[in-house]
C-alpha cells in the first residue's frame, strides 16, 4: 500500500492554478482548478502579485467545493505544496493549510511540487497494473525537464535534464512568436493538427547526449523562420515542425535512456504530457521495446491539487508529517534528488 486510507485534502497555489482536490488512497474524489489562465493570457505570462492576489480570492472557494464535491466536511490531513515555486503564490496556500489543519485538529504535510507530478499517475481510474519500481520517468512541464529515476517508491536520482529552457517554455515562446497564444503547447498542438511536420527544418539538438535537453535553439530558430518568411509563414506547419522537433527528441532520449539503465517502466508526467503526440509516440517506442508506460489522464498531467493530495497521502503512509511553521520555500531540490550523470 503506497497510499494512506484517509482522505487528504490537496491544496497547490505554486503558480497559477488555484486548486484543491481530495484523495482517499490513490483514489481521486474530486480535484477543482481555479485556473488564473485567462488573466495571465493578457499579459502573455504569469505576473506573480496578480497571481497572488487571484489565490487569495480563490482559494477557500475553491477548497470548499473540493470539499463538497468529495462529500467530505472534515479530511484526515492536508497535504499542501510548499515548493518550489512563486512565494507569494505558494504562501497563500501554505496559509491557508496551516490555518485549516489547526482548526480542524488534523496533521499537515508540506510536499514538493515536482513528487506531486512524479506521483500523478497513480491518480487514473483506469490503472489495471502495478507501475512497477525501478522505473523512469520524463517529467515535462512549463519550468522543468527531467528525466530521473526511482528505485524505489519516494526514492528520486537526477539522471539529467535541460540545460536552458524546459520543453513547455518551448512550446510556449514557440507560440508567442507564431501569434498562438498563451498557454502555447495546446495551440501549437491544436494549429499542429493541419500542418506539415516535415515542412520546415527546425534543430534537434545534444543528439549523441542520451540524458540532456537543449531547447534555446528552437526559439531563435522559429524567430528565424518568422523573419525569413513574413505573412508568407505557414503557420500550422511551422507549429507542426516546432512540435515535432519537441517530440522526437522528448521520445529519443526517454527511451534510450531506460534502455540504458535497463529500467522496464517509464512515466511520463507534468503540463507537457497533455499532449497528444507525445503520448502517442512514447507509447509507441515504449510498445517496441517492452516497456510499461504509464501517463496520467489528462486532468492530471498541468497543475493540480489531486497529485498533491497523492503526494501527501504517500508522505503521511510513511508517517512523515510537517510542523505548523514550516515557510514555502521559492528554490529547492526534490527529497533526496541526487544527480547523477
Ligand atoms: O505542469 P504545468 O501545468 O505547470 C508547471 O509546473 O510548469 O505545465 C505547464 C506547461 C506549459 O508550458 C504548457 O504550454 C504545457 O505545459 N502544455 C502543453 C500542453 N498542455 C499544456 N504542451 C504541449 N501540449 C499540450 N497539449
Ligand atoms: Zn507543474
Amino acid at each position: 500500500m503506497m497510499f494512506w486510507d484517509q482522505p487528504v485534502l490537496g491544496i497547490e497555489t505554486s503558480c497559477d492554478e488555484t486548486a484543491a482536490a481530495v484523495v482517499v488512497g490513490r483514489q481521486v474524489l474530486s480535484n477543482v482548478i481555479a485556473s488564473q489562465v485567462d488573466i495571465h493570457a493578457k499579459w502573455g505570462g504569469v505576473i506573480p502579485e496578480v497571481a497572488a492576489r487571484q489565490h487569495v480570492e480563490s482559494i477557500l472557494p475553491v477548497i470548499q467545493e473540493a470539499l463538497t464535491q468529495a462529500r467530505i466536511v472534515r479530511p484526515a490531513a492536508i497535504s499542501v505544496t510548499d515548493r518550489p515555486g512563486l512565494v507569494g503564490a505558494l504562501s497563500v496556500g501554505v496559509s491557508a493549510a496551516k490555518a485549516l489543519a489547526k482548526v480542524w485538529g488534523i496533521p499537515m504535510v508540506g510536499v514538493h511540487h515536482l513528487e506531486g507530478h512524479l506521483l500523478s499517475p497513480w491518480g487514473d481510474p483506469d490503472l489495471r497494473q502495478e507501475i512497477d519500481f525501478p522505473l523512469l520517468s520524463l517529467i515535462v512541464s512549463g519550468g522543468h525537464t527531467e528525466l530521473v529515476m526511482s528505485g524505489q517508491p519516494g526514492e528520486y536520482q537526477h539522471l539529467g535534464g535541460t540545460i536552458d529552457d524546459a520543453a513547455g517554455e518551448a512550446f510556449d515562446k514557440g507560440a508567442r512568436l507564431l501569434g498562438l497564444g498563451y498557454p502555447g503547447g495546446k495551440a501549437i498542438q491544436n494549429a499542429a493538427e493541419s500542418g506539415d511536420p516535415k515542412r520546415y527544418d527546425l534543430p534537434r539538438a545534444l543528439p549523441d547526449d542520451p540524458h540532456n535537453f537543449s531547447f534555446s535553439g528552437l526559439k531563435t530558430a522559429v524567430l528565424r523562420l518568422v523573419q525569413i518568411h513574413g505573412s508568407n509563414l505557414n503557420i500550422n506547419d511551422a507549429a507542426a515542425s516546432l512540435q515535432a522537433a519537441i517530440v522526437d527528441v522528448l521520445v529519443k532520449k526517454t527511451v534510450a535512456t531506460a534502455e540504458l539503465f535497463n529500467l522496464k517502466t517509464v512515466c511520463l508526467v507534468g503540463g507537457v504530457s497533455a499532449n497528444k503526440p507525445l503520448r502517442t509516440q512514447l507509447d509507441a517506442e515504449c510498445i517496441r521495446r517492452g516497456i510499461s508506460l504509464f501517463v496520467p489522464p489528462f486532468d492530471l498531467c498541468t497543475d493540480n491539487a489531486a497529485m498533491i493530495a497523492l503526494a501527501g497521502s504517500f508522505r503521511i503512509n510513511r508517517g512523515e508529517t510537517t510542523s505548523f511553521d514550516v515557510e514555502p520555500k521559492p528554490n529547492a531540490p526534490l527529497p533526496g534528488m541526487i544527480e547523477a550523470r
